[in-house]
């Protein structure tokens, strides 16, 4: 989700004032992707090098995430939004912590949409953690099977499919540290639009995008048709 900050400084307003709109086409977003059947939707909310930017904007920002969670609570049960947090969320202060967890269970029985709230996340650091717990494991059970699959068991999207498809807003095009070892068959969508000015008609482009893509995973294309047809 790029471009809040630009979209508030057009506007000659403060950067937050974007982020507040942001909030605005993540509600949005996900009414629609509920409503439509996607089952999982992982947006990137916060990087572990978000840190990085000025203090009142990172603190803001955690400001907007409680107030946000708080909010939202009682209409994301409703709607049957199953909300879950990936990242290292140690590095929050303990009630914002508390708050994420609050919010996890009552949740946690939702049937619609799998909501992942990437915060302080970093592939590179999903990655990292994922390696050492491995490591761990197989020390402790003298085990020398390390592969793939097994290290799927380890990053924080465990129980997750890898995402279909990746969007990301504001122009840039790159993948900045989100879910790395995910993405290797993702479709990638970029777009110019900022995220606050992201809304339905923005979000059916990326889907009408990606239905126009063949898929084939390594295999040529007269494999997939074969496929197809059997
Ligand atoms: C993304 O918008 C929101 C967060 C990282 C929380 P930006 O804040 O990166 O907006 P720009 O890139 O400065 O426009
Ligand atoms: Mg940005």
């Amino acid at each position: 989700m790029d471009g809040n900050g630009r979209w508030a400084k057009a506007k000659h307003r403060p950067r937050l004032f974007g982020h507040h709109q942001g909030v605005e086409t993540v509600r949005d977003v996900i009414k629609m992707c509920n409503s439509i059947g996607v089952e999982h939707l992982t947006l990137f909310a916060f990087s572990s090098e978000n840190w990085n930017r000025p203090k009142e904007e990172v603190s803001g920002l955690m400001k907007l995430f409680m107030l946000v969670l708080k909010r939202e609570a009682k209409s994301l049960v409703k709607n049957g939004v199953r909300l879950e947090f990936i990242g290292d969320r140690s590095a929050f202060s303990s009630s914002f912590q508390q708050r994420i967890a609050q919010v996890e269970t009552l949740t946690a029985s939702g049937q619609g949409l799998h909501l992942i709230i990437a915060a302080n996340y970093g592939g590179r650091w999903d990655i990292l953690q994922a390696a050492k717990k491995m490591i761990q494991q197989a020390n402790r059970e003298n085990s020398v099977t390390l592969n793939e699959s097994r290290f799927n068991t380890f990053v924080s999207t465990a129980d997750l499919p890898d995402p279909d498809l990746f969007i990301r807003t504001g122009g840039e095009r790159r993948i900045s540290n989100f879910l790395l070892w995910q993405l290797a068959y993702t479709e990638l969508y970029f777009t110019d639009v900022l995220w606050p000015d992201f809304n339905q008609d923005q979000l059916q482009l990326a889907i009408d995008d990606f239905s126009s893509r063949q898929r084939r995973f390594g295999m040529t294309s007269e494999q997939i048709k074969d496929k197809k047809n059997a």
